[in-house]
């Protein structure tokens, strides 16, 4: 064997090694739909962003409900937490609904996620697991800051280039509530207590 032909052949078995490591959503497993909280918990961790849906605190719609795209984390790949962290600032409409009623709902859906897309799993079928929380969202202390900061980063490096004059704050969505659509047979339900506590993978 020449001396490129081997060079080549270990960069190809580096590249194979590096493919095998590397799990796509698709092919991580999705737990079982009867371990509802854990199934909670690999949506969360794998959706990077969700829809978020405030009350309005903006005319004409004022009082009625208002979903919008927010980036999210639980933390870095393989390293959920289950806090879903978020980088906000109080430029942004909705952001302005949580400063009147910090009352909110986060959806995250695997239709984001090669899972659904490649099972053709509609995102209205309730294969395409989804879950929808409800909570409070919270600035986070400074001792969480750096916690949602790596959260986030690791995961939307661009948001480290957001403009600076914008006073971004870290938060995170205190969940009351967790609602999990991933089978037939109706929506499930779960505590944030059961959700912690599950192991995802
Ligand atoms: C879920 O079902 C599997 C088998 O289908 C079983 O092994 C497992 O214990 C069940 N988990 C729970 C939490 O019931
Ligand atoms: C937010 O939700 C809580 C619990 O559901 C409720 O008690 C509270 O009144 C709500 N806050 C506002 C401002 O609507
Ligand atoms: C927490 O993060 C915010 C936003 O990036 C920053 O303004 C603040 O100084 C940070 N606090 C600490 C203690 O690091
Ligand atoms: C979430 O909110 C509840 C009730 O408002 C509060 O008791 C609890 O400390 C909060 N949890 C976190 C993690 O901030």
């Amino acid at each position: 064997m020449s001396q490129l032909a081997a060079v080549s052949c270990g960069v190809s078995v580096l590249l194979l090694h590096l493919v095998l490591l590397w799990v796509p959503p698709s092919r991580a497993h999705i737990p079982p739909h009867n371990e509802t909280a854990r199934v909670a918990r690999f949506v969360a961790h794998h959706c990077d962003w969700g829809a978020l849906a405030t009350i309005s605190s903006h005319e004409p719609v004022r009082g009625q409900p208002f979903a919008n795209i927010f980036s999210v984390s639980d933390g870095s790949r393989g390293h959920g937490s289950g806090v879903p962290y978020f980088y906000l600032t109080t430029m942004e409409i909705s952001v302005q609904d949580l400063q009147e009623n910090a009352n909110t709902s986060l959806t995250m859906s695997l239709a984001q996620t090669p899972y659904c897309r490649e099972r053709h799993f509609d995102p209205q079928s309730p294969l395409c697991a989804h879950v929808i929380f409800s909570g409070v969202i919270e600035k986070v202390d400074d001792k969480e800051n750096a916690t949602a900061k790596h959260a986030l980063f690791s995961r939307h490096p661009e948001m480290a280039k957001w403009p600076h004059d914008h006073n971004w704050f870290f938060a995170k969505l205190n969940i009351t509530n967790i609602w999990v659509l991933d089978y037939f047979g109706g929506i499930k339900t779960v505590t944030p207590d059961e959700y912690y506590k599950a192991k995802p993978w």
